[in-house]
């Protein structure tokens, strides 16, 4: 479930220069947004996906076509407003970043897509939530979607931060998986048995190139990748919630599932694309992992 996709735009210029104008090199199109790295993630390894959430306009049709074309099965709904865009500048140094917000959307639109999730939940073994809320889906958004999941027997996977994060907690999620900075925006100095205490049945803290802190009831581990990867991290937490959603699905234990987890989001900064995972790495980084269970 993504509720605020974006058509990802990257320009390539020699070099970025404030008050210029630039001759751009390539322009690059994909399909944005974090639920939807999620869903091609899965896609990849050959897992049976629906990509949902709220699409819009023409920017909207633009991102359905790009599903299309990689093969990613999708059932949005539609809304009036345009479906946003994001533009990353990127020169021989680094890239610079243009967010726009998202449309507004209507509190019908919102009614629309809670009727589309249900019919849905029918089908589904798990639901991924990734990501901003758009502009006028109420802050507790997130609550209401696992009340239905729970209600549909649908095990849940939350990625987010911030209110959307705090107050989806208190709907009990499966599993949440907020990364350092996301678990610091709970309270600075939050501990992942916060996220517990807040609701999430079980947590998962990504720590960028440290890995990840899981905990579950009493139980505790800790799962490193075999080596620091270099490449774009960006993305490597939707390939860890991928793995973890897939492994929901299968009730898979928790330090295979944990070292799954390790293994795909490091192949996704292997591979250079954002949202992508290099499936080669991943067979090789997938029986390096170290899993340490820790006293609680
Ligand atoms: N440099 C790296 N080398 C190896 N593994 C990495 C590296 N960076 C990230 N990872 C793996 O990817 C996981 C997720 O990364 P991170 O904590 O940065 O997620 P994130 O901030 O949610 O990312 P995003 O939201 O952009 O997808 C980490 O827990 C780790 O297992
Ligand atoms: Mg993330």
């Amino acid at each position: 479930m993504t509720l605020n996709p974006a058509l990802d735009l990257t320009y390539t210029v020699d070099a970025l220069v404030p008050h210029a104008t630039h001759r751009v090199a390539t322009v690059a199109e994909r399909p944005g947004g974090k639920g939807l790295n999620v869903a091609g993630v899965l896609h990849t390894l050959g897992e049976p996906v629906l990509a949902t959430g709220l699409l819009g306009g023409a920017t909207g049709r633009r991102v359905t076509e790009l599903l299309a074309a990689v093969g990613v099965p999708a059932s949005f709904v539609a809304i009036a407003g345009e479906t946003r865009r994001t533009v990353a500048v990127a020169d021989r140094h680094d890239a610079t970043g243009f967010w726009e917000p998202g449309p507004r959307v209507t509190t019908a639109e919102w009614d629309s897509l809670l009727a589309h999730l249900r019919d849905l939940l029918a089908e589904a073994d798990v639901l991924t939530l990734s990501g901003s809320l758009p502009p006028g889906v109420p802050e507790d958004g997130y609550a209401v979607l696992i009340r239905l999941a729970r209600d549909a027997g649908v095990p849940v996977v939350l990625d987010a931060g911030g209110e959307a994060l705090r107050q989806g907690l208190a709907a009990g999620p499966d599993l949440a998986k907020p990364n350092a900075a996301e678990l610091a925006s709970l309270a600075p100095d939050a501990r992942p048995a916060d996220v517990l205490a807040h609701g999430a049945r079980s947590v998962v803290v990504s720590r960028g190139p440290e890995g990840l802190l899981a905990l579950a009831g009493d139980d505790a581990w800790q799962a490193v990748p075999p080596e620091a990867v270099t490449g774009n991290p960006t993305g490597a937490g939707d390939a860890c919630v991928a793995a973890l959603a897939r492994g929901l699905r299968d009730g898979t234990a928790w330090p295979g599932l944990l070292a799954d987890a390790v293994a795909l989001s490091a192949a996704a900064v292997s591979a250079p694309v954002a949202g992508t995972v290099d499936a080669d790495a991943y067979r090789r980084f997938r029986p390096a992992v170290t899993v340490t269970a820790l006293q609680g």
